[in-house]
């Protein structure tokens, strides 16, 4: 029987079903503990990174070799024929795309993977556009959810830092709200969640409140969720309002349960001090090599209609 994943976009990932999202936890257990070496053979999947990346970039190619397949593509865009020569987006992803099976693709504006979508021939995998979505990162971080509390359902999960710009956040609430999850959103006011986001959550009827500091919900939590302030996206002076509101030390660990974890989808700057990364709470360097075992599990799923 075809997986519900075979051959499908990934542009957001309110596009997913929560059956959908478990299928592609399963498989990324499964490829985790039994890694397939022949899954993608013959396959070549396109790398195209408009936006600068180390994470989403590297994971994705090591999945791929992992998995037997080839990567083309290119991690500046400086040197093709759109940055050179005025191609076009649309033509690009023509071209591109009938080179082959899968296009990952990574831009810095919004809705650029939804349009990639329209004219390409093989699926397009949405590795980041703009401050919109960022699916895949999503997809290890349920993963990695999972692997440390057994569990998606019904857990208390605390995101701080730039709710307003981080995708990783809009991303992740919107798939945590198919599984009764609690929410916390801790920011600077100029960094809020955006409106749009919390007007969904509410007609969901998911359960959400703003908080002014971690410590005053500390001993709920099961995740806590942090993020750097996008300075990408700033001007300076705008950034230096914003910045290092909320640091995370060992002191404002103190009253966690054991079972908590820090998650980041990095790369971090000063929001979590390295005192931290030597607590038993930190998880973010396994959430980031988590990141192979998501992708090899999305593309497997992707081009296999049988797994
Ligand atoms: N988490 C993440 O997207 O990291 P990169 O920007 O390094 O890919």
């Amino acid at each position: 029987m075809a997986n519900p994943l075979y051959q499908k976009h990934v542009i957001s990932i309110s596009d997913f079903t929560r059956s959908e999202l478990e299928l592609v936890i399963d498989t990324a257990v499964k490829l985790k503990s039994q890694p397939q070496p022949e899954l993608l053979k013959q396959k070549v999947v396109a790398s195209c990174f408009f936006e600068a990346s180390t994470r989403t970039r590297l994971s994705f190619e090591t999945a791929v070799h992992r998995l037997g397949g080839s990567v083309i593509g290119f991690s500046d865009s400086g040197s093709t024929s759109l940055a050179k020569k005025g191609e076009t987006l649309s033509d690009s992803v023509r071209i591109i795309s009938s080179y082959s099976d899968a296009f990952v693709m990574r831009h810095p504006q919004e809705g650029a993977a939804r349009l990639a979508a329209e004219f390409s021939s093989v699926p397009v995998i949405n590795a980041g556009d703009g401050s919109n979505q960022h699916p895949t990162q999503t997809l290890l971080d349920l993963f990695t959810i999972y692997e440390t509390q057994g569990t998606l359902q019904g857990l208390t999960v605390a995101f701080v830092g730039d709710l307003k710009y981080g995708r990783t956040v809009h991303s992740l609430t919107q798939a945590l709200s198919l599984f009764g999850c609690k929410f916390y959103f801790i920011a600077p006011q100029a960094l809020a969640m955006p409106e749009y986001l919390c007007d969904e959550l509410k007609e969901k009827g998911i359960n959400f409140e703003f908080r002014d500091s971690m410590e005053e919900i500390m001993d709920e939590l099961d995740i806590l969720y942090m993020t750097r302030v996008q300075k990408e996206r700033f001007d300076e002076t705008e950034y230096m309002h914003v910045a290092s509101r909320y640091v995370l030390t060992p002191q404002v660990l103190e009253n966690a349960k054991d079972s908590l974890k820090v998650l980041h989808p990095l790369p971090r700057i000063d929001e979590i001090t390295v005192e931290v990364d030597d607590t038993p709470y930190a998880y973010y360097f396994e959430q980031a090599e988590n990141g192979v075992y998501a992708r090899q599990a999305l593309l497997a799923l992707v081009l296999n209609e049988t797994l």
